[in-house]
This record gives structure tokens, sequence and C-alpha cells, in this order.
């Protein structure tokens, strides 16, 4: 009698959660009997630790990872008449915080070795107009700060991080948010660090930034006085309960983002030459948010199916780039040739801090044994 094999999980959540459901248990409980729900300590507590993890001064809790990219923008002054650079190989809502504020989105091709974006392709994406470039620190590794930062101060623009994917990777020992104005982090549940729900941050070193945008996300309120508005806002907060659960989830995070390192490695160890995991810069200390392979083109299909059938969770970051999608597709003169080929080519293996070299070896075998990858 055959048997099923064990399902590989593309990410394990329950299993993140069991290392410490005795404090977000006891968190939760404590949130409930004080009824401190918005704002207070807890809220304060997690944006003073997530501010001095990623190095920075200042951190700003809001509800989401896109709106923390848009608060970033708008508290920046970008707005209708400006352009602002994004990669073509970014998720959807890079776009969309440039769309949101009013701006206009050029979009700028990538590495292939990477996937991320570099000085040149942003120099080759700057016009009059361009205000500022939004660097995606994509799959959990930082774009090269030194050739980045090189082009934003040559073509005098701004850098705004979207380090939705990259909490705690750094370049050459800097970690997102002072870099530039200020990086935006996403806290959906499946990030390194995720909230039970919905959360975001913004990271910056700079205090009237800040004060804007956490005006800007509750309700344009002034500093001084909760009935008087300032500025026209919205409410974009960081809830207290999801609060307690990332101060909690913070303290295990190096150790998380170091098992996915581990993770990486047994898979350049035990993968098939015939597949290439992205390159990672010799100055860059990644925490693979994703576990990206490039497959030989026209062989996903089949590769996905074979992972399907050995039980192994598996996906694709993304099959169809930015600029092609509905929202934003550009005109037929707008070609990301390297984006354009890496859309056919890339696929996510699983990736999460609980997966084992047992579990890697096993995804490995199913690509080596798979007739196209022989
Ligand atoms: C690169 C990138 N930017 C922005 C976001 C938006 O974050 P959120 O889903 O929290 O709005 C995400 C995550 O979903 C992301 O992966």
């Amino acid at each position: 009698m055959s048997t099923s094999p064990k399902p590989i999980p593309f990410l394990d959540l329950v299993a993140d959660h069991a290392d410490v459901r005795p404090e977000l248990d006891a968190a939760w409980s404590q949130a409930v009997d004080t009824g401190g729900l918005i704002g207070g300590q807890a809220v304060t507590d997690f944006e003073d630790a997530f501010a001095a993890y990623q190095q920075s001064d200042i951190c700003i809790g809001v509800g989401n990872g896109t709106d923390a990219l848009e608060l970033i923008l708008a508290g920046a002054g970008i707005g209708p008449g400006d352009e602002v650079i994004i990669p073509a190989n970014t998720f959807i809502a890079t776009a969309e915080a440039v769309v949101r504020c009013g701006a206009e989105v050029t979009f700028a091709d990538v590495d292939p070795e990477t996937l991320l974006v570099t000085g040149d392709t942003i120099s080759a994406a700057v016009t009059p107009r361009t205000a500022a470039v939004m660097a995606v620190h994509l799959y959990g590794q930082m774009v090269d700060l030194d050739d980045v930062g090189a082009a934003v101060s040559r073509h005098q623009i701004a850098l705004v991080e979207d380090a939705a994917q990259a909490h705690g990777a750094s370049w050459n020992g800097v970690r997102a948010g002072s870099a530039g104005l200020a990086a935006g982090f996403s806290f959906y549940p499946g990030k390194n660090l995720g909230a039970l729900g919905d959360g975001g941050a913004v990271v910056t070193n700079d205090p009237a930034l800040a004060e804007t945008i956490r005006s800007m996300s509750n309700h344009g309120r002034s500093s001084h006085s909760k009935y008087h508005h300032d500025l026209l806002g919205r409410n974009s907060r960081l809830d207290a309960l999801q609060a307690r659960a990332l101060a909690i989830k913070l303290e295990r995070l190096d150790d998380w983002n170091d098992a996915r390192r581990s993770a990486a490695g047994w898979y350049r160890k035990h993968l098939p030459a015939t597949v290439r995991p992205l390159t990672i810069r010799d100055q860059s200390l990644a925490v693979h948010h994703l576990g990206v392979i490039e497959v030989p083109e026209g062989t996903r299909d089949e590769i996905g199916a074979a992972l399907d059938e050995a039980k192994v969770g598996w996906g694709i970051h993304y099959p169809v780039p930015c600029h092609q999608q509905v929202p934003f597709q550009a005109g037929p003169d707008v070609s990301m040739p390297v984006t354009e080929a890496a859309a056919s080519r890339i696929l996510s293996l699983p990736m999460h801090p609980h997966l084992t070299e047992e579990d890697v070896v096993r995804v490995a075998e199913v690509l080596s044994g798979h007739s196209a990858l022989a």
C-alpha cells in the first residue's frame, strides 16, 4: 500500500504561532481585560522596538503596508504632476500607493541576477517630472544601496524604500529605513514579521515627516489635541492587539530569519544545477522572504504539477509583471525585458522558519527527478 507523501507547506503560520502561543494568549487576554484596543502604550512600545530593530529613529504603526507607502509619498508632498519610479518586478501594492497619492508610475527594469532595481535601470526611467524612486527590497534582499543611492543623488530625487518583504535585511550592515526618506513595511501575516491580521509601519529618521504621517494616518489630528484636525487625514492605524502580537514575534525575528537563511543554504546545496536560485550579493544580509528559483523556459507548468503531486506548496511572485497588470497597463513601447523574461521562469519554493533539511531534500528530489530538469 503506497502512503501519501507528507505535505510540505509553502509557509507555516501555525508552527510560527506555536513558538509563541503562551505569550500571545497572555497578551490578548491583557488587551481584552484592560480594554486598551487602539493606540496607547502597547502601540508605542512596539513602535519603539521596531524603530530600534530597523536602526531608525522613528516608527509609525499604520493599517497595512500599502498605506505605509502611500503615506510616505503623500507626507513628502508627492502628488499630481509628479512621477515615481518603481520596479516592474514587484507586488502591485507598490504601484497602487503611487497612484493613490495622485502621482504617476514610471516603471524600471531589474537586474537579471537579483531581479531588483539598479542605479542604471532607475536612471533610464528618470524624466524631469521624477520626484522619487520607490526601491523594493523584494524577496527579502535589499537593493544595492550604494548603486541606487548614487543614482538617486545624481538625479536629485527622493529614495523611498518598500521594505514589505525585508524585515531585518541589511546592505553593508544598514537596514531599511535610514538610507532614504523612509521605509514602508507590511505586517501581512505571511511576512517575515507578520501580525494576526493586517498591519504596517513607516520607519524614518525625519521627525517632521514622521509627524505629518502620524497625523495623516489618524484623521489629520493635531499632536496637541484630539479634537483639532490640521490635515485632511484618514484612518490607518495599527491597532493595539496587533501591536502586542508583533512585539512578541519581533523577539523571535532574528531566530526565524536565521532559520530562513539555513533553509536557503540547504536549497543551494541540494537543488539540481538546472535551476537557479536568485543571486544574493556579498554585501547583502538577506532574510529570504521567498525562496525564488528560475527554471528553464517552458518547464514551469510541468514542474508545478510535479510539486503538486508531491504535496509541496509553491507559488509565483509574480507571474504578470506590474506594468502588464490591467490598471497599470503601459503602452506597447514600454518594454521591461528582464522582468518579462523572469515572469515566465520564476517559481517560489516553500520558505519559512520551520522548514527542515529533510523537507528541502525532498523538494530538491522532486525537482531533480523531473525529466525537464535531469
Ligand atoms: C513588495 C510589497 N509591497 C507592498 C505590500 C503591501 O502590503 P500590505 O498587503 O500590508 O498592504 C506587499 C505585501 O503584500 C509587498 O509584498
